[in-house]
């Protein structure tokens, strides 16, 4: 599918669930957010059959999010029937990793592709208090069976928060000179709980020179990728890094997604506000026509850019969105 810039959008993320197990700082308020009923968000069945007509339409990657995937029931099927389906190519999953230790075999089994994993900090305590209430040593678990059963390449995603976890940079250097690991440092955006963050934001720019003043970077740009980072390799070392530029440096003129929202909402931006209702026509029986033209129209209603950096101005914050 083009857009009316003339991007190729091929990528679709589906947030699966709205819920989350823990409670980020920058993401959700300490009391979290109001959740969908259970009516209100997509069945499973019904989430297969958007990626089927999706798929016919032209999408061929699908990422699922949420909220936190792994907390959905049945997800592993559900990872089945989508891997099963023709048109997507590549299936991969943004999880916090807590849960993904038992459940990674089972989703290599079913079909996943790859694993992004959120992890600010490596840190014990920093842990606890970024997420109020997670355990560092569960997500090192599934950090470990992801790369044990092959989900790769494996991602970590790093927001840089200063104050927070900026004197952490070297030591994710170090991490992926000595892992096979991907890490990703992404600039914090002024979306949800950290809406009021615009203007403080750590830049691309400014951990790249420090990183590099450190370890030699040398551009890598066949790493597997559906987006916006701009990738190095470490000399000599065994895995790579990534830079997300989401305030400092639009990427916008790249962009290749749609957004699908737990409850049934296609988004064309993750900043622009406009959501479409597909939900609404697919439980009054909307065809497979029907419903790929409600697609389209997503597609045409892609906005040129986001305008983040003067601020957020909507309700939803980022696990209702779907990261
Ligand atoms: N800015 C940048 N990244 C964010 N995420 C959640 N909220 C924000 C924000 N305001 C990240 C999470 C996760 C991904 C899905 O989105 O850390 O890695
Ligand atoms: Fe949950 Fe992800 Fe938000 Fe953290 S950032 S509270 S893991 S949805």
């Amino acid at each position: 599918m083009e857009d009316t810039f003339r991007r190729q959008i091929n990528y679709l993320r589906i947030a699966i669930t709205d819920r989350c197990n823990l409670r980020c700082r920058y993401c959700m308020p300490a009391t979290g957010v109001t959740l969908k009923s259970h009516q209100e968000i997509l069945r499973l069945e019904e989430i297969v059959t958007l990626a089927r007509v999706a798929g016919d339409a032209g999408i061929s990657r699908i990422r699922l999010t949420g909220g936190e995937p792994l907390v959905r029931k049945n997800m592993v099927t559900l990872v089945r029937e989508l891997a099963s389906l023709s048109a997507i190519k590549e299936l991969s999953l943004t999880t916090n990793g807590i849960f993904l230790s038992g459940l990674a075999r089972p989703l290599k089994d079913a079909g996943l592709s790859r694993v992004n994993i959120s992890l600010d900090t490596l840190r014990k305590d920093r842990y606890r208090y970024i997420t109020r209430r997670g355990n560092i040593n569960s997500v090192w678990q599934g950090i470990r069976a992801a790369l044990a059963v092959g989900l790769a390449p494996v991602k970590l995603n790093v927001v840089i928060t200063r104050g927070f976890n900026d004197d952490e940079v070297l030591d994710f250097a170090r991490l992926a000179r000595e892992e096979p690991l991907h890490i990703r440092f992404i600039e914090l955006m002024p979306i949800g709980a950290a809406a009021a963050t615009v203007t403080d934001y750590v830049a691309v720019e400014e951990i790249k020179s420090r990183v590099s003043s450190v370890y030699p970077l040398e551009p890598l740009p066949d790493l597997v990728t559906n987006g916006p980072a701009v990738n190095f390799k470490i000399a000599g070392g065994r895995g790579s890094i990534g830079f997300i530029s989401a305030m400092s440096s639009h990427f916008c003129h790249r962009c290749n997604r749609l957004r699908l929202t737990a409850d049934g909402k296609l988004r064309p931006c993750l900043y622009w506000d406009g959501e479409i209702d597909i939900k609404g026509p697919l439980r009054s029986g909307a065809s497979s026509a029907e419903l790929a033209a409600i697609f389209a129209r997503a597609v045409a209603l892609k906005p040129a850019e986001h305008h983040m950096e003067t601020g957020w101005r909507q309700p939803r914050v980022m696990s209702q969105i779907g990261g």
